[in-house]
């Protein structure tokens, strides 16, 4: 089988070295990516007569003749022709004849395959952040109905003070913003072109970077051709902010789980984004939040992954590069996959606002208001705190929350107290009273609310 890159070699190459080097099996997600490439950098050899106009719109007419026949799954990958930029020429000169060998003037795979690694990313990135909003729209929605629905708030798992849970939720929505923000940030970077790097070095044709750049609707070109052709930092922080957002969502799924338990029934998820079991016919299983957790797994993988692979590579481009691809399509899946399925998630998971009620009524986790209202009355914090600790630890063995014990025995505790102690201790006073800037009193969520849509609402 004669190979595009054939005249320098006398053997053919052995079988295992095929497919240890072949990466069709896989790039081939990049091929529409690879045509528009082409299609901009063929369009500038013909407007630059380093080919005739004729012969570029005969390349441009042959690859999308190609492109429809990728389509239509008329064309089939060979492996000998070892990635998809050289199946891809091979069709070309299949449908059109040796003109087709034109289209490399000026080129190499190396500053090609980035460039379609960018367009690639780039096109996923936008994709991802509408996504990202999707679900910050889900927990809006749910956090309009919950603002008065009273929850534990948690330290180290041990009930510390009650919350809207409309708070708890949008603390998620500020973690997806930043998220969101992440990856706009990297546009900025993905608008780069390397193409017109040629292998590293630049190219001896009288091309136009510039124009290809904008063809292809990119802002800047690379202004090195060594940088150009060997930069993968664009996948590394696309794969850090996936890194990070899988993060939010493993803890978010994490919750879910942990609220969907028998023990803590705060939710109930959807009977279509739950699973049975095969054998315990009461089960309802929370599988979804629990893979979405698991998930998080592949993304720090292909993180981890490609950080290793170029850690010591030296310029230019190394084949070692080749590997930047399963990892990246890999967590373009994950993520977009994780984020499809949150947004309706949440948006049907039932609220058990009474549980959520009961425990917040049935714990100690007012303790701090009553050591602030005596602090309102002139004491010193440290002391208040004192004084409640003896009161809880009073409530506890005699087996009562603080809203039972009486005034007296109140007062025996310190004389500052007088009847307005039981408004204070009251859930939802509790929370309204976390009235500063970013707490959890229905007023300051409301405004949070607020922001929120209007920032949703310009994206
Ligand atoms: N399939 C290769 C990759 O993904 C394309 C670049 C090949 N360049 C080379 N000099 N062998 O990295």
């Amino acid at each position: 089988m004669s190979k595009l890159w054939g005249g320098r070699f006398t053997k053919d190459t052995n079988k295992l070295v095929e497919e240890l080097t072949a990466s069709i099996a896989f790039d081939q997600k990049i091929a529409n990516e690879d045509i528009q490439g082409s299609l901009a950098h063929v369009q500038m050899l013909g407007e630059r007569k380093i080919i005739s106009e004729e012969e570029a719109k005969e390349i441009s007419e042959g690859l999308l003749k190609v492109k429809e026949k990728l389509e239509k799954e008329e064309l089939t990958y060979d492996v000998a022709n070892e990635d998809i930029h050289m199946n891809i020429e091979k069709f070309l000169i299949d449908e059109i004849g040796p003109v087709g060998g034109k289209l490399h003037t000026g080129r190499s795979r190396n500053d090609q395959v980035a460039t379609d690694m960018h367009l690639y990313l780039k096109n996923h990135t936008y994709q991802i952040i509408d996504l990202v909003e999707a679900v910050q729209s889900a927990i809006v929605s749910q956090a309009e109905n919950n603002i008065d629905t009273l929850i534990p708030g948690y330290t180290h798992l041990q009930r510390a003070q009650p919350i809207s849970f409309a708070h708890h939720l949008m603390a998620y929505f500020w973690m997806l913003e930043r998220d969101k923000s992440r990856l706009i940030d990297s546009l900025d970077r993905l608008n780069w072109l390397p193409l017109g790097a040629g292998a590293l070095a630049g190219t001896t044709f009288p091309i136009d970077r510039e124009r290809v750049a904008e063809l292809l609707g990119f802002d800047e070109v690379y202004p090195n051709s060594m940088d150009a052709v060997s930069d993968r930092d664009f996948i590394l922080e696309f794969l850090s902010a996936s890194s990070i957002m899988m993060t939010h969502i493993s803890r978010l799924s994490e919750e879910m789980v942990i609220w969907s338990s028998q023990e803590f029934q705060f939710i109930e998820l959807d009977d279509s984004f739950s699973t049975g079991s095969s054998i315990m016919p009461q089960k309802k299983n929370p599988d979804v939040p629990e893979l979405l957790r698991a998930k998080t797994g592949r993304v720090y993988g292909s993180l981890t992954g490609l950080l290793t692979v170029l850690k010591g590579l030296p310029l230019a481009y190394n084949k070692d590069m080749q590997e930047d691809k399963e990892g990246m399509f890999d967590t373009v899946e994950t993520v977009e996959g994780s984020l499809q399925l949150l947004a309706p998630m949440i948006e049907t998971m039932e609220v058990k606002s009474e549980n959520m009620y009961q425990a917040v009524s049935q714990d100690y986790s007012n303790a701090t208001d009553i050591a602030d209202y005596l602090v309102t009355k002139g004491l010193p914090f440290r002391e208040a705190h004192e004084v409640i600790g003896k009161i809880v630890l009073y409530a506890i063995e005699s087996g009562r929350y603080l809203l039972d014990l009486t005034l007296d025995e109140y007062k025996k505790f310190h004389e500052l107290f007088e009847e307005d102690i039981y408004d204070v201790l009251a859930p939802e006073n509790v929370v309204a009273a976390r009235n500063s800037t970013g707490g959890t009193s229905q007023q300051q969520v409301k405004l949070q609310i607020e922001k929120a849509k209007k920032m949703l609402s310009k994206a």
